[in-house]
């Protein structure tokens, strides 16, 4: 199995994104970190434990406590989109606390001991990755690929028009974590070419639910905020953008198209704060930016991950 670490603002997708993570028998997660991002950071830190607790893993997977804010920025919610992440249920008193090792010294450590090999999915804001980088000057040799959910190849953002929310949030992080020079990055933008194959519409969503299970129907709960709200803004559906990272980190036959880019950040600008340029003429790529999936196969993969029941 892959050694795994995922990074994450757990609300919404992200709960998806970590159950790929806990119960795909192709990766071995060996911790959940948690960044500020999308809802207050203590609600995230419930919503990673139910989501361990309803794929059975609790005490397997230990949760570190990472970034409570952007590097200088202020923290940013984006609970309009997402409620509480997870459709109101609440995390069962299940007499489990986070870990006392911080997000930052896990993913140092984790790198370190899986030289090479460790994938890190990071599917918040970069803060955490960027201080990983500032504080071990061998962390970023160490990372075998780097997996990130975020930015947008044709400019076309969420949180802004020109900016994706991940990014416009730590804007400094990001380009902290681009220019590192990690060997492998690959990023999953928020483009029509990405989420428009991660989009699931109504009819999706049905055959979702008609599985009956506890996994099918804690995913319609949790994503109906964002399912709402995409729908609102045109995009026709929920999109699962941050579970399909997770699962092109076990599985990158899933793209079927991508290039190399070099990819920058605005850190400045005042309409552009956060967007992310893809430079494709460079000699000096740093990233490779997934622009098409086999949409099919990822909900077929979704069906069958959320038709389990997995042992409590
Ligand atoms: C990102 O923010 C959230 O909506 C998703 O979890 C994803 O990580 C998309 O902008
Ligand atoms: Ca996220």
């Amino acid at each position: 199995p892959i050694p795994l670490l995922i990074d994450t603002d757990t609300a919404a997708d992200d709960c998806f994104a970590l159950l790929v993570g806990l119960l795909d028998p192709r990766a071995d997660l060996l911790a959940i970190t948690m960044v500020a991002g999308n809802v207050g950071f203590d609600q995230q830190v419930d919503n990673a434990f139910l989501t361990v607790g309803l794929a059975g893993r609790l005490g397997e997977v230990p949760v570190h406590l990472g970034a409570r804010d952007p590097l200088v920025r202020p923290w940013l919610s984006a609970s309009d989109v997402h409620g509480d992440g997870v459709g109101g249920l609440k995390r069962p008193d299940d007499g489990h606390a986070p870990s006392d090792e911080d997000a930052v010294d896990a993913m140092i450590r984790l790198a370190k001991e899986h030289k090479g090999e460790l994938s890190i999915v990071a599917i918040g804001p970069l803060t955490n990755i960027a201080l990983a980088v500032q504080k071990d000057p061998e962390f970023v040799a160490n990372v075998g690929s780097l997996y990130v959910m975020g930015g947008s190849i044709n400019a076309r953002g969420n949180i802004t028009p020109a900016a994706e929310y991940n990014i416009y949030v730590d804007p400094e992080a990001a380009d902290i974590v681009f220019s590192a020079g990690f060997a492998d990055v690959v990023v999953i933008s928020w483009d029509p070419l990405t989420i428009t194959d991660a989009v699931f519409d109504q009819e999706r969503i049905d055959r979702i639910a008609a599985l009956d299970t506890t996994l099918s129907r804690f995913f319609v709960r949790a994503n109906q905020a964002t399912f709402d709200f995409d729908s609102r803004v045109g995009i026709g559906g929920s999109s699962h953008c941050d579970s399909l990272t997770a699962l092109l980190a076990l599985d990158r036959s899933l793209a079927t198209a991508e290039s190399r880019y070099r990819l920058e950040v605005e850190t400045e600008g005042t309409r552009t704060r956060g967007a992310t340029v893809f430079d494709w003429q460079s000699d000096d790529n740093n990233v490779t930016a997934i622009e098409k999936v086999d949409g099919e196969r990822f909900f077929d993969y979704m069906l069958t991950l959320l038709g389990t029941e997995p042992a409590a």
